[in-house]
């Protein structure tokens, strides 16, 4: 397994929309593999491909894994799609690899239910609630180019992403963990 680097917004290539995988194999296999790494060495509880400048639609997910790297346990979306939203929300406070340092309150359904294809291929619905909710909502975004600051307000958004430029330039965040 590999270490993959993290884009850190504002990157354009975030704002791709990544293809639907045609066939679940090896190397999709791999990549899900080398993006668990990641997540975890990155202390994430999500990660999608688009993250680590892969456009297609994969996203590993784990909520359950504490800090110290015990009770992992991983799951794994391929086409990732949102089957049934509930009307009813949920806040929370949302942070994201790509935003290093930037939290702010995003409002989403509060359950919903998500088709995709497990790590071998075949295909599962989960439904989800609390935490992992967001958590999948949060990714499937990613796969469609969105970052959890265009649901904030213009001028909140503007500021998250002025600051997160100003930091880049000045490398505050190191990317050396997020490599090889
Ligand atoms: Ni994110």
């Amino acid at each position: 397994m590999a270490r993959l680097k993290i884009l850190m917004a504002p990157d354009a290539r975030l704002k791709k929309v990544a293809e639907k995988v045609e066939k679940v194999d090896e190397s999709i296999q791999k990549i899900l593999d080398d993006m668990l790494e990641t997540m975890y060495a990155a202390n994430g509880i999500g990660l999608a491909a688009t993250q680590v400048d892969i456009h297609k639609r994969l996203v590993v997910i784990d909520v359950e894994c504490d800090e110290n790297g015990m009770n992992k346990k991983p799951l794994y979306f391929i086409n990732p799609e949102l089957v049934k939203t509930s009307d009813d929300l949920n806040v929370y406070q949302e942070g994201c690899l790509s935003l290093p340092n930037a939290f702010d309150e995003v409002e989403r359904p509060a359950t919903c239910t998500v088709k995709a294809l497990d790590y071998n291929g075949k295909e599962f619905t989960m439904d989800c609630e609390g935490l992992l909710a967001t958590c999948i909502q949060h990714e499937i975004d990613h796969l469609d180019g969105i970052i959890f600051a265009d649901h904030l307000s213009r001028l909140k958004r503007t500021r998250m992403l002025t600051k997160l430029e100003k930091s880049k330039k000045r490398k505050e965040y190191s990317d050396e963990i997020f490599q090889y």
